[in-house]
């Protein structure tokens, strides 16, 4: 949350706004880079995005599937590696770039460059089995890569990330990037090393709204590349995939000051985000064995555009000051969103290349032309970003896909169901991990996706039980059920992209969550037996209800609660200590859950068996070939910079 700044003498607002007019100075052009900090900015808490303190990181690790497989196979650190998925290199050690390796270079030229490269395929699902693995032979046509490794390490990571930097906000940004919000515990420390800013001297002119003294001098030596401030980035310097790489082999070298820029506290701001991002680093190194590479900034666009400065193993630093000469040389085609057809556009019109053509192009100028929301790409030419570090890792992923390319298309049904089986492997090894963190996730609804060529897919979903024991088999087997649904009667296809996903992944009901804790354990091979026997050996209190399917509670004091299946005639009693149940609602919620995780079981069983039809929740929704409805919305032709994007 932040709170707004009331007037006061600093010029943070104007940072924002951005100005369209009058572009004379850097100051003008990348906004105040220089805002005066007052003690109010110090002690606040909560300026957010604004806050002219804020300290941003972004921490990507180094040739990142193959440093996992380096991890997993214990292999020496100078042993130049490659991943391969089939034919192709997907990432590249460092070692390995020595000998001019990269990335999609075909397996054999990479070892034309280097006889002894250890060449490790990635993992793959082989049909039949339940676990991925790392087989002599793969085979696109029988196997399925497999992610899921990276994804833990991913993980793990970024769960040290979190611990070892307590206060600050880590959003994990993709498999092997977090963004890091610093501003808090750098405030902190800031307080706590120059405990004389805790409030403004009695003399001071505006009270809290008074200007901070000058900053002690910064010691930058061991806290990474400091991008210099009047020298723009070395001729060597590259941009690649939006972001600035440099040839140097020195990471983490401290570049020459520059001695005539005067620190601010900005500046100190920064150099402390720089040693929680060391330390942090570091034990991700000792501990995890991954070698990252971070880039530290006022805010994540210049953080992310800075992590590339210096790698692998480097941290680089971007002062305010440095902004204008770093960026104004930068081809603005290789900025995100900015490579395609919006930055094609941008180049044609204004007939510019780099950030700084575009310097001078008018906020009004470039509304006019491309609609209001341009405002981003004029802020973002000037290195502003407003967007926040937000921790989604408590947020819930609603949704799993498993999804295989097929060079070999699928032509009859039976085909079909092979692969349906690896993509249940899949899901069911993604969910299972994933209720490792939350045991109660339930994903309501499975998809099933059959394309061919470029045209567009036909699907079937069905409603997903809520089982406790997610298995391959039950997900297959419910996977088989909307194949058959989808190829009907016929008999020859050519699927060549299949897909089986979990949708409306969401916490089961509180019900739900303490079930096991309602009747006594039972082993595997009893819920597995047909028989349900379980649920009934305890002492029954009540009687088998006469109205079948009703659950019934009984108004003597002894709490009565009995359920009979409509199915299987089995009565369903709960096991009743009376100590557990606090009033007759409690006892309700338990009664419930009893008999919705015995449907389940029915429904689990029947899945198998394939005894039930499973029907599609909406008609509608069954097939996405139809055509849209007529009732539906018609959308809007895009406007502005939304010309640009492809719709999904
Ligand atoms: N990756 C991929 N396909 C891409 C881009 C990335 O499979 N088009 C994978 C890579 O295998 C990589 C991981 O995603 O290991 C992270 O990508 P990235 O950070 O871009 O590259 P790294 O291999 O980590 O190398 P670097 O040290 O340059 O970050
Ligand atoms: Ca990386
Ligand atoms: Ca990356």
């Amino acid at each position: 949350m932040e709170t707004s700044l009331p007037d006061s003498p600093t010029k943070t607002g104007s940072l924002w706004k951005g100005k369209a007019k009058d572009v004379t100075s850097a100051q003008d052009e990348f906004g105040d880079l220089n805002p005066i900090i007052t003690y109010r900015h110090l002690l606040s808490q909560n300026l957010g995005v604004r806050d002219p303190l804020r300290v941003v990181a972004l921490c990507d690790s180094d040739a990142f599937y193959a440093a996992c497989e380096m991890v997993r196979l214990g292999v020496d650190k100078d042993t130049p590696l490659v991943v391969l998925q089939w034919d192709s290199i997907i990432a590249v050690n460092y070692p390995a770039r020595k000998y001019g390796i990269s990335r999609m270079d075909k397996k054999m030229d990479a070892l034309k460059r280097c006889p002894h490269l250890k060449i490790v395929h990635v993992a793959t699902y082989r049909e039949g089995e339940t676990e991925p693995g790392y087989w002599d032979e793969v085979d696109t046509n029988t196997h399925k890569v497999s992610l899921d490794y990276y994804r833990r390490e991913s993980l793990k990571i970024a769960a040290m990330f979190r611990e070892m930097l307590p206060g600050c906000e880590v959003e994990k940004a993709s498999i092997d990037e977090a963004f890091i919000d610093f501003t808090k515990p750098v405030r902190e420390i800031i307080l706590q090393r120059y405990p004389h800013l805790a409030q403004p001297p009695p003399d001071a002119p505006f009270g809290v709204e008074t200007a901070l003294p000058p900053p002690p001098p910064i010691v930058w030596d061991g806290k990474g590349a400091v991008i210099p401030v009047n020298s723009p980035p070395s001729e060597d310097s590259s941009i690649t995939d939006g972001q600035i790489s440099s040839s140097s082999d020195e990471p983490g070298r401290a570049e020459p000051l520059d001695k005539d820029v005067v620190s601010t506290w900005h500046d100190v701001a920064l150099s402390i985000g720089a040693e929680l991002m060391t330390n942090a680093r570091d034990a991700v190194h000792t501990t995890l064995g991954y070698s990252t590479s971070a880039g530290i900034a006022r805010n994540k666009f210049l953080a992310k555009l800075t992590a590339s400065y210096r790698k692998p193993n480097g941290q680089s630093i971007l002062r305010n000051a440095s902004i204008p000469n770093y960026l104004r040389p930068m081809p603005f085609q290789k900025i995100r969103f900015l490579g395609g057809k919006l930055g094609r556009a941008f180049a044609e019109e204004y007939d510019a290349a780099t950030v700084g053509d575009l310097l001078s192009i008018t906020l009004d100028e470039m509304q006019t032309k491309f609609g209001e929301s341009s405002i981003w790409v004029y802020e973002i030419l000037r290195g502003l970003d407003r967007s926040e570090v937000k921790d989604k890792g408590s947020t819930l992923n609603k949704s799993m896909l498993a999804s295989k390319n097929l060079p070999k298309p699928i032509t009859n049904v039976q085909e079909g169901y092979r692969w349906i089986r690896v993509l249940a492997a899949e899901l069911a090894l993604r969910l299972n991990d994933a209720r490792n963190m939350s045991p109660n996730l339930w994903p309501k609804t499975l998809v099933l996706h059959a394309r061919k060529g470029y045209e567009s897919s036909r699907s079937k979903q069905a409603p997903f039980p809520y089982t406790r024991e997610v298995t391959v088999d039950i997900i297959a087997a419910a996977g088989d059920k909307l194949w058959k649904e989808l190829v009907g009667t016929s008999t020859q296809m050519n699927v060549t992209n299949v897909q089986l996903s979990f949708t409306g992944i969401d916490f089961a009901e509180a019900g739900q969550k303490t079930i096991e804790g309602f009747f006594k354990p039972t082993s595997k091979r009893q819920r597995d037996s047909a028989e349900l026997t379980d649920f009934n050996t305890q002492a029954e209190v009540g009687q088998p209800e006469s109205s079948a399917g009703d659950a019934k509670e009984d108004s003597a004091t002894d709490i009565i609660v009995s359920h009979t299946c409509t199915r299987c005639k089995k009565t369903l009693s709960l096991n009743l200590e009376l100590s557990r149940f606090k009033d007759s609602e409690e006892q309700k919620t338990a009664i419930a859950a009893l008999i919705m995780e015995h449907d389940d079981w029915h429904f689990a069983q029947d899945l198998v068996r394939e005894e039930i039809p499973i029907r599609p929740i909406q008609p509608s929704a069954s097939t996405s070939h139809k055509k849209t409805p007529k009732t539906k919305k018609r959308r809007k032709d895009p406007v502005g910079i939304e010309r640009f994007f492809d719709r999904k």
